[in-house]
């Protein structure tokens, strides 16, 4: 039911920013930490250059119902997976979609042979937070930034 392809700037661009603020609107209560348009769209297009198969859009008959931002980082000197967004529109929430989400991404990173990956989630976005539980992630640390407590969430890689 779902694909995914490579995001593509400027064709998704609207697209893109629209999905990323909804985000932030979800996590934070509002799009303030979010900044502009064109700072974001050069971020995306500098990490599509190195991980052109971890910024895609999901799709549904062409459709775009959610986009995946994955790439991996530096955590603790170690080489890890990290998860910048996981999002679908409001209409394909609470169905159990997200597993299609977290497929993708754990065929990403085993690509990349690291033995986990982690994400952070505002603390009060609650239904997050048990989406990520229910899948096997545990919560490594509760950081602070912009005044905003978010979860470190970590799942190891079998
Ligand atoms: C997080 C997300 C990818 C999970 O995918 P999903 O397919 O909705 O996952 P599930 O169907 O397993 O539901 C996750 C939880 O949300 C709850 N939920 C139900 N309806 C919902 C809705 N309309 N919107 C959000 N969550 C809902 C579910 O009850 C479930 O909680 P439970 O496991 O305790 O029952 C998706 O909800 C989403 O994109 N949310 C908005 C963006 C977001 O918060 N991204 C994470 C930022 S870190």
């Amino acid at each position: 039911m779902f694909s995914f392809r490579t995001i593509d700037i400027p064709k998704d661009s609207k697209t893109i920013t629209t999905f990323r603020r909804d985000s932030y609107i979800i996590s934070f209560g509002d799009e303030s930490l979010f900044g502009d348009d064109d700072s974001y769209l050069n971020k995306i297009s500098e990490r599509l250059i190195k991980y052109p198969n971890g910024l895609v859009l999901v799709e549904v008959d062409r459709k775009p119902v959610g986009q995946i931002e994955l790439q991996v980082k530096l955590f603790e000197n170690k080489e890890v997976g990290y998860v910048n967004l996981f999002y679908l529109i409001s209409e394909y929430r609470g169905k159990g979609y997200g597993a299609k989400l977290i497929e993708y991404a754990e065929n990403f990173f085993r690509k990349y042979n690291v033995d986990e990956y982690q994400l952070r989630v505002s603390k009060t976005n609650i239904s997050a937070i048990s989406f990520y539980k229910k899948h096997g992630f545990e919560v490594l640390k509760i950081e602070e930034e912009d005044t905003i407590p978010r979860f470190r969430m970590q799942k190891l890689l079998d």
